[in-house]
């Protein structure tokens, strides 16, 4: 079977390292058998209103996003840290997506951060506790955090990872991600 994966990236920047990462998972999916990822663009997405909302109707960049949540089998989130927490527009388009019907329970997910000196890992524990409500399943092991400041680069000036041995990592956490969702859908 094949799964597909939506990947999402916290930062709304050009060059951003996290956006990078997706584009690396994307990569090195090409190399992974019965795995597929799409980028999918949170930056349309207004900012939460439900005033917006209608009986089970949304703007139509909400139900766009929701559609290709609702369409995947697992998530992948890349986002920095933001004040020890997720980002804010990673947080929005969460909340978009969480409205009834959450389109998020059920599904496996994995998280990848590039941030400051410890690499996102307070915003990663905080995404954990995120998922809870959700009913998302995230895997454990391995862990991505990078912090992206640190010398020699891991990144070029275009925020593409050139780091050898963090790709291998992320090969690893795609991994991961197929066999847990196989296990949650019973097919393996
Ligand atoms: C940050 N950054 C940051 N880094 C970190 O490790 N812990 C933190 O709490 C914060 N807080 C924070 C708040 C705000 C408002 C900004 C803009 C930045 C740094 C940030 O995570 C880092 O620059 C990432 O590399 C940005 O990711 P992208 O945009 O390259 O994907």
């Amino acid at each position: 079977p094949i799964i597909k994966v939506a990947a999402l990236c916290g930062s709304l920047r050009k060059a951003s390292y996290n956006r990078g990462l997706v584009r690396s998972a994307i990569e090195l999916s090409k190399s992974i058998d019965g795995l597929e990822i799409e980028y999918i663009d949170i930056e349309p997405l207004p900012m939460l209103n439900t005033d917006l909302e209608g009986v089970g109707t949304f703007p139509t960049a909400v139900e766009a996003f929701r559609q290709k949540i609702k369409e995947a089998d697992s998530i992948l989130f890349a986002s920095p840290e933001y004040n020890f927490s997720v980002s804010a527009p990673l947080k929005n388009a969460i909340d978009w997506a969480s409205r009834p019907p959450n389109v998020w329970a059920d599904k496996a997910a994995a998280i990848v951060s590039a941030s400051g000196g410890s690499g996102g890992s307070r915003s990663q524990y905080h995404l954990r506790q995120i998922g809870v409500f959700l009913d998302l399943h995230f895997i454990n092991k391995p862990e991505f955090f990078l912090n992206a400041h640190e010398h020699p680069a891991k990144f070029d000036g275009n925020g593409n990872l050139v780091d050898e041995s963090f790709k291998e990592k992320l090969k690893e956490i795609l991994i991961s991600l197929q066999r847990f969702t196989l296990r949650l859908q019973g097919k393996l």
